[in-house]
């Protein structure tokens, strides 16, 4: 991947005072933020136990494809320091704790810790789920780290985070409503207050992208090219299990994913037609020859995969994971 780090240094600075100035529109202060006991049975209260056979009663009406697709989500949670410790990485940025970048991450990252945090408390009182796999491919997960083809450009760092947050967003929202169908309308507020969280982050993301779009758009164009010749992948794409190889779970988390519903193929499709619609790409000032072709092949790649969703068949194949006891 070979791109101009002077140039991309110039950018990241006028984008870091940016930062600064809007942090506070996208995270929210922690004083009056959610914690993850907001959502769970107080253990100090008197109605614990009573509150926690409610919950498990609940938990029971989950269906399978559920509570694994929640499982996979969690531990996509729970991988945060290896998102944390690329996002420290990206080139550009100034390294100042006080810097625009390294700040966000550290607020952004403290958001973030949340959510495996509830997630992970839900699952073990639920009842459903072997922890202790769960737990081991969590540390695998972290372990193995990923491999998402932006290396340390910040340009694709920010479109990979601006389609992520989305994507997450969607699937924390079909949870709750999934969990909310199933009968337990604790677990489907604790992963809409998640998906809210997600959908903020997106929206700081995609503005921080514009704001890169105005300054360098032939660069920032062939970023975008770049990371959608080569698909977005998700960041628990290593998922396993215990005695399997990296990467091996991953494709039956996301068999269960689609055929729920949760995170479809044609979703992927639509979130690419969101962040086309929201850094104005057809309409795009000031390319270069380079860039006017990136932007075609852009513009022209959302039908071409809405064909190949059409043609993709539901999966079925049934799948035992070792997270959930039969
Ligand atoms: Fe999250
Ligand atoms: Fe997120």
């Amino acid at each position: 991947m070979r791109y101009f780090v002077e140039r991309r240094r110039e950018v990241m600075l006028h984008i870091e005072n940016y930062m600064l100035e809007v942090m506070d529109t996208y995270l929210k202060p922690i004083d009056t933020n959610w914690q993850p006991s907001d959502f769970l049975p107080d253990s100090t209260s008197e109605t614990f136990f009573q509150d926690l056979k409610y919950l498990r009663e609940n938990a029971e009406g989950l269906s399978y494809d559920l509570v694994a697709v929640l499982i996979g989500d969690t531990i996509t949670e729970e991988a945060l320091p290896t998102y944390e410790s690329w996002l420290s990485m990206v080139d550009g940025v100034n390294r100042d704790e006080q810097g625009g970048w390294m700040k966000w991450v550290r607020h952004w990252t403290a958001e973030e810790n949340r959510h495996g945090d509830l997630l992970n408390k839900y699952l073990y009182l639920s009842g459903r789920v072997d922890m202790r796999q769960m737990e081991i491919s969590t540390q695998y997960l972290i372990a193995d780290g990923f491999d998402i083809g932006t290396g340390n450009d910040p340009y694709r760092n920010f479109i990979y985070t601006s389609f992520q947050e989305l994507a997450t967003n969607i699937s924390h929202r079909r949870v709750a409503s999934l969990a909310k169908q199933n009968g337990d309308t604790s677990l489907s507020k604790m992963c809409g207050v998640i998906a809210s969280d997600e959908a903020r982050h997106a929206k700081a993301y995609k503005d921080f992208m514009s704001k890169i779009f105005a300054v360098d758009p032939s660069e920032a164009m062939l970023a975008f090219e770049d990371m959608m010749r080569h698909k977005i992948v998700m960041p628990a794409h290593f998922l396993r299990e215990m005695g399997l190889k990296i990467g091996q779970t991953f494709g039956h988390f996301t068999d269960a994913a689609q055929r729920l519903g949760v995170y479809t193929a044609v979703d992927y499709v639509e979130i690419m037609q969101q962040l086309i619609e929201e850094w104005k790409v057809e309409t795009m000032p000031d390319l270069n020859e380079a860039g006017e072709k990136a932007r075609d092949y852009i513009m022209a790649l959302p039908n071409r995969l809405l064909r190949v969703a059409d043609r993709m068949k539901n999966p079925t194949m049934e799948y035992k994971f070792s997270w959930i006891h039969s």
